[in-house]
């Protein structure tokens, strides 16, 4: 049986590895350890690129819709409660992106809304990638029929054929430089 998910869950090792980031780093942040204003924009950009256009896309159009398509209720089910976790994050993602844009601005006081919503981002995000790998990915590994599975490793291959190229590496490049930064 083709397997389907063993690259979301590889995709999956790269956003945790930024989440830690956003973890340590609103942390020094409020002990005063941390000011890379910026890091916070370009853990936005990965988080809107990698993380939802590129990641949450496959699953989306791919996984969640072959689930859907093979039995799975589209409302009050495991897939609904996925999507409304994406919905939450981009929230918190708009959020955390105006209060690193109004502290770099010099509004300091939104210091604070920079550490709720990365917080709660990745507070949702660890919880939600944990579902999907311990029980969502397993679940679909064992229900969805071998005759879809050729059409959905063709379909993740589209969606990286259509993404920017490099992509996976320059996130990658990203997540490293900011884990060497001291
Ligand atoms: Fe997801
Ligand atoms: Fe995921």
């Amino acid at each position: 049986m083709i397997d389907v998910t063993a690259s979301m869950v590889e995709e999956h090792r790269l956003i945790l590895r930024m989440i830690a980031l956003l973890e340590k780093n609103i942390d020094r942040m409020q002990k005063g350890l941390f000011d890379d204003w910026g890091f916070f924009l370009d853990a936005v950009d990965f988080i809107r690129s990698y993380a939802d256009r590129f990641h949450h896309a496959k699953e989306e159009d791919v996984l969640f819709a072959e689930l859907v398509n093979n039995g799975m209720p589209a409302k009050r089910s495991p897939v609904e409660a996925m999507l409304i976790a994406h919905d939450q994050g981009r929230a918190y993602v708009a959020a955390m992106e105006a209060g690193a844009k109004a502290v770099m601005a010099g509004d300091v006081e939104q210091v604070a809304a920079i550490y709720e919503n990365a917080r709660g981002y990745a507070d949702l995000l660890r919880d939600h990638i944990d579902k999907e790998n311990n029980i969502l990915y397993p679940l679909a590994e064992r229900v969805l029929p071998a005759e879809v599975r050729p059409r959905m490793v063709e379909a993740y291959r589209a969606a990286e054929a259509a993404a920017p190229a490099g992509l996976a590496k320059r996130y990658a490049a990203l997540v490293e430089r900011y884990e060497a930064q001291a």
